[in-house]
């Protein structure tokens, strides 16, 4: 192994910075020359890559966003536009790829180690969805993210004695509705993983209001309903003056966590180690704080699972 390149695919997330800079560094240290792709699989399939040195990787540790850029591809799910790419790889002397980035990035990632390119997948991810890792790449920093946002809402809502309804990214997944709406206090929190009946967030809210509570905040994953629908619906069936924010992009962005920064090092150092030691076709993940490796084949036919302790506990403070 001589010549490695990463990339960043998919949405972006807070901390891919840092997993990139530590690629480069940690394949530098072990004598590789590290190719940055630019825009993910879109970039690969026309060769967009340059080599990085260890400047092209100072002062992003801190920095939301990726320098590398990303994108969405679909076309990369064509098998001839893959065959292509991995010619492009070979034309380039290209040894080894690693790809931070979410499942759909993975699946891309499972093509090209299919087909002989020495792969490795780091997650990264704001929505957490992936499998075989008990966290994702900028998931702390998103749910920190929201729940700056949840603070602020809540005095407006305790000023104006008003039920807020919180929308929150996550895709298919609940995660980030859980951990924001479990850290910041919230009445309700509506996720995909779980049955919702919003007779019950209805119910809690006029319980509350009988106990003399003005003021509350429902959390709403995207990928259970949308939070302008939760909250026409609360307000018709209570007449609480209501009002409906959706935090969007803004969750994708800012300066990574601490934690995120550290994730991120972690994971894309053990990616170095993996490709020097000819195991691809994996991603790395931490598990029970481990960094581990798990076939990524394995971890896309796994479910990604939502902490039901969680929320449970959430359902029980949230009286
Ligand atoms: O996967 C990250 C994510 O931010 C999801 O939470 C969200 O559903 C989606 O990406 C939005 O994608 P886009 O930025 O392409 O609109």
């Amino acid at each position: 192994m001589k010549r490695i390149a990463v990339m960043t695919s998919g949405g972006d997330a807070p901390g891919m910075n840092a997993a990139v800079r530590a690629v480069v560094r940690k394949g530098i240290y072990h004598g590789l020359e590290v190719y940055g792709i630019k825009r993910g699989f879109a970039g690969l399939i026309i060769g967009e890559m340059e080599k990085m040195e260890l400047s092209s990787v100072a002062d992003i540790i801190h920095r939301g966003g990726t320098i590398l850029r990303t994108a969405r591809c679909d076309e990369f799910k064509d098998p001839e536009v893959q065959k292509k790419a991995v010619e492009l790889l070979r034309e380039k002397g290209i040894d080894g790829i690693i790809v931070i980035g979410g499942d759909g990035s993975f699946m891309g990632a499972r093509a090209l180690s299919n087909l002989g390119i020495p792969t490795i997948g780091i997650p990264g991810t704001i929505d957490n969805d992936i499998p075989s890792t008990d966290y994702s790449i900028g998931f702390d920093t998103a749910v920190n993210t929201a729940i700056d946002a949840i603070n602020k809402i809540r005095d407006t809502a305790t000023s104006h004695e008003r039920t807020f309804v919180v929308e929150v990214m996550g895709r298919n997944a609940g995660d980030i509705a859980l951990a924001s709406g479990l850290a910041g206090g919230a009445e309700s929190i509506l996720i995909p993983e779980e049955e919702v009946s919003l007779e019950e967030v209805v119910k809690r809210l006029l319980q509350g209001s009988k106990r003399g509570k003005l003021h509350s905040i429902i959390v709403v994953a995207e990928g259970v309903a949308s939070g302008n629908d939760v909250g026409e619906y609360i307000k018709g069936k209570t007449g609480f003056d209501t009002r409906v924010i959706v935090l969007g992009h803004v969750q994708r962005g800012g300066a990574p966590s601490s934690f995120d920064r550290i994730l991120a090092s972690r994971l894309a150092a053990k990616a170095v180690d993996l490709l020097l030691d000819n195991e691809a076709g994996k991603m790395v993940g931490l598990i029970n704080n481990n960094v581990v490796a798990t076939e990524i084949k394995e971890a896309l036919s796994q479910k990604h699972e939502i902490d039901k302790e969680m929320l449970e506990l959430a359902r029980i403070l949230s009286i």
